[in-house]
């Protein structure tokens, strides 16, 4: 594995790469990789001839300063992994080398950066849409990997690609979940043990929902999501919201949970702010 940490060095790369005519697969990530990580590898190593990961914590998306601070970085760790699963170059370059400047761009992401994530942390989604695009102007893959357990994420980058004219496909994969139904997450590492005991119970709700929402509507679905996580002891959702799986858009209240809507979650837990999903 080619670990590189200029954006001279990745194109060059890339370059020979597809000059041997390879396809390329890109898994950016912000580092602390678990399984979850490993497994967009493994789907990339599967599609691709050629796979780029990029490990870097991109500072603007973070609206929220002690997140970015206390974000888990774990680089030696993370080239190990990269290592045994095969991947070609591990890209993690520092900050200035991604931002020599200032990025000042503002995407017009549109309605679907605007609800959930998006009103819950202002500019996130404009953060994730500048790393994103430098990243794809850079390695300009085949197709790129993203987990859905950032369910509305993959939505807005499908937006950017629009609005962008990148030529390539954005491949979504399954979450990937603990034995007891946590779902992945670099953050699950800050939670205490008293706190990964509960953290499980998300997900268990969640699932418990799909049963609940045969004979209720979206906004009784949503209302007993959001109540019964709030009375499992220190949880508190911050929303849970049934939408439209391709738009993000809040779906009819008065309607049944069915195919073509998620349910999107975040929940406090003991400080830990986690998110987690389910498709009706
Ligand atoms: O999902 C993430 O880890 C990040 O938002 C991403 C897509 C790597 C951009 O920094």
């Amino acid at each position: 594995m080619n670990v590189i940490r200029t954006v001279s060095g990745l194109r060059r790369a890339v370059a020979d790469a597809k000059a041997k005519g390879a396809t390329v697969g890109l898994v950016p990530t912000m580092g602390a990789l678990h399984a979850g990580h490993v497994s967009l590898i493994d789907r990339a190593r599967k599609e691709c001839d050629f796979v780029v990961v990029s490990d870097f914590v991109n500072p603007t998306q973070f609206n929220n300063k002690e997140d970015l601070v206390t974000y888990p970085r774990t680089e030696a760790a993370d080239c190990e992994k990269m290592e045994k699963a095969g991947v070609d170059v591990a890209f993690i370059p520092s900050v200035e080398e991604i931002y020599p400047e200032p990025d000042t761009r503002v995407f017009d992401l549109g309605p679907v950066a605007e609800v959930m994530e998006g009103a819950m942390r202002p500019g996130h989604f404009n953060g994730v849409a500048q790393i994103v695009s430098k990243l794809f102007a850079i390695v300009e893959p085949d197709k790129a990997y993203f987990g859905e357990k950032d369910f509305q994420q993959i939505a807005v980058i499908r937006r950017m690609v629009e609005l962008e004219g990148f030529k390539l496909e954005i491949v979504d994969c399954p979450i990937l979940r603990e034995p007891d139904g946590l779902a992945m997450s670099s953050r699950n590492v800050r939670l205490d043990a008293v706190h990964r005991e509960l953290a499980p119970a998300i997900n268990r709700i969640l699932r418990e929902s799909i049963d609940f929402a045969l004979t209720h509507s979206v906004e009784e679905t949503e209302r007993f999501v959001a109540g019964t996580i709030n009375s499992t002891g220190d949880l508190e959702t911050e929303y849970y919201q049934i939408v439209d799986s391709l738009t993000m858009q809040p779906v009819d209240p008065s309607a049944r949970p069915c195919k073509g809507m998620v349910g999107c979650v975040t929940v406090y837990c003991g400080g830990v702010r986690l998110i987690d999903n389910i498709k009706y």
